[in-house]
């Protein structure tokens, strides 16, 4: 027997979801037990005995100064984010250009938007995809195969180009454009670092599409009555070609490193990277999507915006040519990102790896 098994889980997942106030929703109830659909299994729960956690190792600090003006040091942040991307799959930045305030802004109007008025925030409470601005909570809370995180989350999808000024909620409007002009900003130094680190021209990854459009997904993770019973965000890797993760100072996130746990800390100022599922499948495993989760706790809340960046669209993509030899046959054949999300969805973030159904 599963541990979901004797109680009606499809019922009651309804009845949240036609709340419409996520999680927050339910602190805000008052309760002290989590419901069942919230509670996950011993085995992937941070205390189960597999899941040691390092706390002397940590994720590789990058300093981004002079990468723009200085050769030299282009050339050493280069091989730091080589390295940082074939070993951790993550590292941190400092001195990326996106000034402190901005992404202060950032993180205040997400925590605001999350913790307004119930029937205002369920105006934007949606599942349907089309919709390129919209809260909910879980991705897959209806499909039913996994237990579900304690988090929720404001979208916002730029896949299809630039929103307008009216699609945002007001009380977030400015503050989102102005920390994504500067994240866009960004994205195309990272596409120009991340090009050279894998030995490629500068303007490779950027002319191939492969960085083309992205989706926010801003978390909320508030704080938890049972938070040894559930996880904020399940062990799972990210299907883009790199996400950019601007996170408050609770901490919690943790990267899965040689088989352990390590704390991905908060640095003030820094914005994490990390190499998503797509990227690592272009660079035929030369450089790595690393597995991560989140762990929730009873102060917060926590708040977290990961910006995912996702190749075109219309465009298939398999391992560059320059990565394949005799010796370095194709790892992965080739695919097209609705077809790869659209198997990481069915798959859910179940703990396994979505990468390996393109395996050749
Ligand atoms: C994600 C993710 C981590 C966080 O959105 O894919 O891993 O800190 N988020 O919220
Ligand atoms: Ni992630």
């Amino acid at each position: 027997m599963g541990f979901d098994s004797g109680y009606d889980r499809a019922k009651e997942v309804k009845e949240f979801e036609e709340s419409k106030g996520g999680v927050k929703g339910l602190v805000d109830s008052g309760i002290l037990k989590l419901p069942r659909f919230l509670i996950h299994p011993p085995e992937t729960l941070p205390s189960s005995s597999s899941s040691s956690t390092r706390l002397h190792l940590h994720v590789p600090v990058i300093d981004f100064t002079g990468h723009d003006v200085d050769d030299r040091r282009r050339s050493e942040i280069v091989g730091e984010i080589r390295e940082a991307s074939e070993k951790w799959g993550f590292f941190q930045m400092v001195n990326h250009g996106v000034p402190v305030s901005v992404m202060e802004e950032m993180v205040r109007v997400i925590r605001e938007f999350h913790e307004q008025e119930r029937e205002v925030k369920r105006e934007w409470y949606s599942r349907d995809e089309k919709m390129r601005v919209r809260f909910f909570c879980n991705g897959d809370l209806l499909v039913g195969k996994v237990a579900n995180c304690w988090r929720d989350t404001l979208m916002f999808d730029y896949q299809h180009g630039s929103l307008s000024p009216q699609d945002y909620p007001p009380l977030c409007r400015e503050a989102v454009i102005g920390y994504m002009e500067h994240i866009f900003k960004l994205k195309e130094t990272l596409s120009q670092l991340l090009s050279e680190a894998l030995g490629l021209n500068r303007d490779y990854l950027t002319k191939i599409e492969c960085m083309k459009g992205e989706t926010v997904v801003c978390h909320y993770y508030p704080p938890c009555p049972e938070p040894e019973l559930t996880l904020g965000t399940t062990k799972h890797s990210d299907p883009s070609c790199l996400t950019i993760l601007l996170q408050d100072n609770i901490g919690g996130l943790q990267v899965l490193h040689q088989n352990q746990w390590v704390d991905i800390n908060p640095i003030p100022g820094a914005l994490v990277a990390n190499i998503g599922d797509f990227m690592q499948l272009i660079s035929n495993d030369k450089f790595k999507s690393v597995e991560h989760r989140v762990l929730v706790g009873r102060v917060g809340p926590r708040v977290s915006a990961a910006c995912h960046i996702y190749p075109n669209k219309t465009h298939k993509y398999g391992p560059i040519e320059e990565f394949i030899s005799n010796e370095n046959p194709p790892k992965y054949r080739e695919t097209h990102i609705g077809e790869y999300l659209a198997h990481y969805r069915l798959k859910g973030l179940d703990g396994s790896k979505a990468l390996l159904y393109f395996t050749l």
